[in-house]
């Protein structure tokens, strides 16, 4: 029996997510920001959370050992962070319900299991219904610089560019480069596809604008992809180029592409739905 119950509680503790049908991205409220880079780089928001989170493993842990004083220290630490944290985000203060912090206290505090199950799982709910609600903007808007300050030199027309106007000239051209080759008009998919290859290549400049560590660039934007680009330069400069083979080296191209939007793009995109 008492096996059952610390297995029940171990469940309530760690499943605190809810499932969901649906995410739902809210802009976050402003003052969110005070707790993140560029204001702030210490993360003190996030940084309670973990506080939070390791207090409830040390409640769990010290319950299934029977050391019940020091589960009441994690406790009365969880309270104290939970109350801390509700008070950071004004627009965010009703879903704290400071009252059930304090009940798990007090159930901690009377040795009863069956207590301190229905006290972490009622403080927990409000963990989970705020993290459903917010948790993954939060996580989109301020784990990742924005790309729209960073802006491209286009090699083609000379111009500075925003990342998405840039995304557009560097895709229209290698889409012309498709047309022109499947169309069989060799000049024109050469001139489309050398502005392509250019404009790949000059992708790089934009990482270390964020990036210190080349190994970064390298993964994505390093040796093969440069090979590629190279050798499609060769065989589009050589006239007549062999479509199959260009099509064959855009498809090495396009899985940079498609790795760096795997990081990249998602956040960029809803940052800048947010206006952020
Ligand atoms: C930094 C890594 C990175 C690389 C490498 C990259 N992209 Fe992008 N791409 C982005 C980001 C970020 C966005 C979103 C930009 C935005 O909307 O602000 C984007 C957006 C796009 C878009 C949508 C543009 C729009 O706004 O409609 C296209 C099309 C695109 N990229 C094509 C490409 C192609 C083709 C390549 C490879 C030759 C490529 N990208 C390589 C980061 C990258
Ligand atoms: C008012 C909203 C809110 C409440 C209440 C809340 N959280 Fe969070 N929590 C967040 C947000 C937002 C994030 C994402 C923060 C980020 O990634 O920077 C988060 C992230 C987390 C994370 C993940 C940290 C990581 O590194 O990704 C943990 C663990 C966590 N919260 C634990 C808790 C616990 C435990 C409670 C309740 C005792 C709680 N939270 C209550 C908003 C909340
Ligand atoms: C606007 C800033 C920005 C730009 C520009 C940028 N990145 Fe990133 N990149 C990030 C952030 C933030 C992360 C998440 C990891 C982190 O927090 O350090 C990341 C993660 C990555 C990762 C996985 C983790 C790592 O650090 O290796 C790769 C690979 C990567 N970027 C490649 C690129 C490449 C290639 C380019 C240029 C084509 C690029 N990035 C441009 C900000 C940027």
């Amino acid at each position: 029996m008492k096996f059952k119950r610390v297995a029940v509680l171990l469940l309530f503790i760690t499943g605190v997510s809810l499932s969901t049908d649906r995410i739902v991205l809210k802009k976050p409220p402003r003052s969110l920001d005070r707790y993140y880079p560029p204001v702030s780089k210490k993360f003190e928001f996030l940084s309670n959370m973990h506080t939070m989170s390791t207090a409830f493993t040390g409640i769990r842990l010290n319950v299934n050992d029977g050391n019940w004083e020091k589960a009441l220290f994690w406790a009365k630490e969880l309270k104290k962070t939970y109350l801390k944290t509700s008070r950071m985000v004004p627009e965010w203060k009703d879903y704290f319900k400071p009252s059930l912090a304090e009940n798990l206290v007090k159930a901690v505090g009377s040795r009863n299991v069956d207590r301190v199950i229905d006290a972490t799982k009622k403080l927990g709910k409000t963990c989970a219904k705020c993290h459903q609600d917010n948790q993954m903007a939060v996580k989109l808007l301020y784990h990742f610089p924005s790309f729209e300050k960073v802006s491209i030199e286009d090699p083609v027309e000379f111009m500075e560019l925003k990342t998405g106007d840039y995304m557009k000239k560097l895709a229209d051209s290698l889409k012309a480069l498709k047309v022109y080759l499947i169309q069989g008009e060799s000049e024109k998919a050469q001139e489309s596809g050398l502005n392509f290859v250019e404009r790949a290549r000059q992708l790089r400049s934009m990482c270390s604008k964020c990036h210190t560590n080349k190994l970064s660039e390298e993964v994505i934007v390093g040796k093969d992809f440069e090979k590629s680009l190279s050798r499609m330069e060769e065989l589009l400069s050589a006239g007549k180029p062999k479509k199959d083979e260009v099509f064959k080296l855009l498809n090495s191209v396009g899985m940079s592409c498609a790795k760096c939007h795997n990081v990249h793009l998602v956040p960029a995109v809803v940052r800048e739905a947010f206006g952020k």
